[in-house]
């Protein structure tokens, strides 16, 4: 059983992603065709954002909007260290200084209380991300950020669709940030068969700003206001995503209904954590990451009995070879380094039958005994 097996989810929709896809071959408008600004407004929609932009990837979708910011030599940009790379080498990228602070043990994101302690006459902006699926406490830190003029740019691309009662209405990932970032990288809920990114803001200059950007920097053709990149949502991807996104909530919820039977079905291994989900969270689902003893044997023994299962992520970013200039030694940032140790992440696809999920339990039970 592989980790996540999108040939299952191609076999289920293929009839209705390939037409789309042959609509675009059809028109051979690959670039900045229809289906862009459809998928734009519709992600857009999703978020309850004003604006969508298209670009290439996740990466871009976090890198244009700290470019954006203009960072200077010095400019910090607080973030959590127990994250895919991009979140952290985009802000090196557009010159800012990535500045780690340590993540709540329970939900694996960004402490607010230590992102209250790291900020600086120099901060500039803070990336929260909403790691697995779950979103971060984006109430907290904007009420951090927003008084100091400090921008957030939330890093979404786990989170398509995630949602949080905020003051007891439900927020939904991208509505409340200045900028939030999506990947559509083919393991996400809502993946691309390529490579493929959004931005989305209620900022009207922002997103006329990062379209710019994703555009060598002009809003007319030949006509340069800034240097920006090529960047754009290839209109192939924008086809099979809008085919796909009817599917989505369906998926999610389906993941859901995974993880409280994975749940349930671990309940009796105390060796074993599932996943905390904030009581005022809707979680995706995006992975479903436990804490468990013997991590590493674990492993071995998942391997032996052919179940797919990865470990996001061993490395902390403020631990890894390329930020060792910024100083961080190890124990400093103590919860990411734990989760590091003690993670792992088993299959949640939606195609999983209810067999397949009590494999997995059997395995891990079986295990501990
Ligand atoms: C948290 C996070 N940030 C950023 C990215 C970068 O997205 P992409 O791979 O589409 O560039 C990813 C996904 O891979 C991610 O999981």
């Amino acid at each position: 059983m592989p980790l996540l097996d999108l040939v299952a989810q191609y076999a289920a929709i293929k009839d209705e992603v390939l037409p789309a896809v042959l609509g675009v071959i059809e028109s051979q408008q690959f670039i900045m065709g229809s289906a862009v600004p459809q998928l734009e407004a519709e992600i857009a929609k999703l978020s309850r954002a004003a604006y969508g932009v298209g670009c290439a990837s996740g990466t871009d979708a976090l890198l244009l909007p700290l470019k954006a910011l203009n960072l200077k030599p010095g400019d910090e940009v607080i973030t959590t260290p127990f994250t895919f790379f991009a979140t952290a080498g985009t802000i090196h990228n557009t010159g800012g200084t990535p500045v780690f602070v340590d993540v709540e043990p329970d939900s694996f994101n960004i402490d607010p209380a230590a992102v209250e302690r790291a900020i600086t006459a120099r901060t500039r902006a803070i990336v929260p991300v909403d790691l697995f699926g779950q979103m971060a406490n984006m109430e907290r830190i904007l009420e951090l950020a927003e008084p100091r003029g400090i921008k957030v740019i939330e890093d979404a691309c786990q989170a398509i669709g995630a949602r949080r009662k905020v003051a007891g209405a439900w927020r939904m990932a991208g509505e409340l940030a200045w900028v939030a970032a999506y990947s559509f990288f083919p393991s996400k809920n809502l993946g691309a068969w390529g490579d493929a990114g959004m931005m989305v803001t209620s900022d009207a200059a922002a997103a006329e700003r990062l379209r710019k950007l994703r555009l060598h920097g002009g809003a007319r053709q030949y006509h340069h206001d800034e240097v920006g990149t090529n960047s754009r949502l290839d209109t192939l991807q924008a086809a099979v995503l809008l085919a796909k996104l009817p599917h989505l909530a369906g998926w999610s919820a389906t993941r859901r209904e995974h993880a409280a039977y994975y749940a349930q079905g671990l309940a009796g291994v105390p060796q074993v954590r599932p996943p905390v989900v904030d009581a005022a969270n809707e979680h995706i689902f995006h992975q479903y990451t436990l804490r468990v003893e013997r991590r590493d044997e674990l492993q071995a023994h998942l391997k032996k009995e052919g179940i797919g299962h990865a470990v996001y992520y061993p490395v902390p970013l403020h631990l890894q070879t390329c930020f060792a200039h910024l100083g961080y030694g190890r124990g400093s940032l103590p919860e990411s380094e734990r989760a590091a140790r003690e993670v792992i992440s088993l299959p949640i696809y939606p195609e999983l039958t209810r067999a397949q999920l009590d494999r997995v339990i059997d395995a891990i039970a079986g295990f501990y005994r």
